[in-house]
């Protein structure tokens, strides 16, 4: 196998500080593991507008869709506030998601045992969760047409049309059912069967790619039953597979079980290059958090998990990603904390790169 490649973009804000902890470990493996990666750095969102006057140059772009994963800091700040809405920051994530085809977005909702105190759920209830949301993220009642606010006889009527082809469908159940061999070989999949045709046709395609995987597990759930269940007893599931609308409020539901925006990672798929690995781009759920931004403050834990995601599911290196989840773990247990970890005023916060030191010394 040649050498994996890794296209860097650190972006902006508190993103090159957390993306430096990152390299510091894809050095470490380099050197400890003998695990080498061909990594480019290059420029996102305002950084790449400063140099560029566009939020993703074009070279930068074609030299996503080369790569075999793609890792994001943050986009956006102050600064950038005044830009014009085609090149805004953002708009180079836009771009990247967009002409990347990145259709499945991978949440996962992962509770370190030594902060489970910080959910807003009894300990016991989420200690040791690893649940993965698998939300389909270029379709369904966001895009849909018609849609819009009309005039009818005296009134407005607002609509959106929830529509999904079955192509659509096959592809995330894909992405959902080959991430679930990967790991408790159980997928759960919701929609509303009982009261939307969407989701009859989505129910009917996800059985038929079952058949594919006849060792995973798969069950059915309503997605308001779904709720329920995720805040009733959330480490019954393994993999969730869902559409763009119930993903989106299911996911940001699953990922505050388990406490601090500085320790959410996500990844980005799409469909699979020549070489079997999907388009991926791995990124933080945070943002560029300018209020903290060039402190040395920000929590790294995020980006690195998102790293972690990358090893697992880009480079088929789901050992070597457990090892940094457990270091992870170990430094949490040993209570080491940055800033937005601080339960009580007692314990002196670490640096982002003392974080970034205590992992790879454990
Ligand atoms: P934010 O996620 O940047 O910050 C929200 C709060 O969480 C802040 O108080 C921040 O200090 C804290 N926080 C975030 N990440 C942290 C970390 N790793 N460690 C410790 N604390 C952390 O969201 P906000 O403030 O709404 O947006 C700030 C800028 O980021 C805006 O320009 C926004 O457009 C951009 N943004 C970019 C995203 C991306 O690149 N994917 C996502 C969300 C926002
Ligand atoms: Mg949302």
């Amino acid at each position: 196998m040649s050498t994996p490649s890794l296209l860097i973009l650190p972006g902006d804000g508190i993103g090159p500080e957390v993306m430096a902890e990152v390299v510091k470990i894809i050095d470490w493996y380099g050197e400890k593991r003998d695990l080498k990666f061909d990594v480019t750095m290059d420029l996102v969102g305002g950084a790449a507008y400063d140099k560029h006057g566009v939020p993703l140059a074009d070279e930068t772009m074609a030299k996503a869709q080369e790569v075999d994963a793609v890792l994001l800091g943050a986009v956006g700040g102050p600064k950038y506030d005044v830009l014009d809405f085609s090149v805004k920051p953002e708009r180079g994530l836009l771009r990247l998601r967009k002409e990347m085809d990145l259709f499945a977005n991978l949440r996962p909702a992962q509770c370190f045992d030594a902060l489970a105190d910080f959910s807003s759920l009894k300990k016991d209830v989420v200690a040791g969760l690893d649940i993965m949301i698998v939300r389909e993220l270029t379709s369904g009642i966001y895009f849909g047409e018609p849609r819009g606010i009309i005039t009818e006889g005296n009134e407005r009527v607002g609509i959106n049309t929830q529509r999904y082809t079955e192509s659509e469908i096959r592809r995330v159940a894909i992405a959902a059912f080959e991430l679930a061999m990967k790991r408790g070989k159980k997928l759960c999949s919701m929609e509303k069967a009982n009261v939307m045709e969407s989701g009859i046709l989505w129910r009917e395609v996800v059985e038929e790619v079952a058949k594919d995987y006849p060792e995973v597990a798969v069950s059915h759930m309503y997605a308001d039953n779904g709720a329920m269940q995720l805040v009733r007893a959330p480490k019954q599931f393994d993999v969730i597979v869902t559409d763009n609308l119930f993903g989106d409020i299911l996911s940001d539901c699953a990922a505050m079980l388990t406490g601090s925006l500085g320790m959410l990672p996500s990844a980005s798929l799409g469909a699979p290059m020549e070489n079997g690995r999907p388009k991926a781009m791995y990124e933080p759920v945070h943002g560029s958090a300018p209020d903290i931004a060039g402190q040395g403050k920000a929590n790294p834990i995020a980006c690195i998990l998102s790293f972690a995601m990358a090893l697992r599911y880009s480079f088929d290196q789901g050992d070597e990603a457990t090892r940094l989840e457990t270091a992870i773990e170990k430094v949490l247990a040993d209570g080491v904390r940055t800033g937005d970890l601080l339960a009580d005023e007692g314990v002196t916060p670490v640096s982002t790169s003392g974080m970034g030191d205590a992992i790879i010394a454990a």
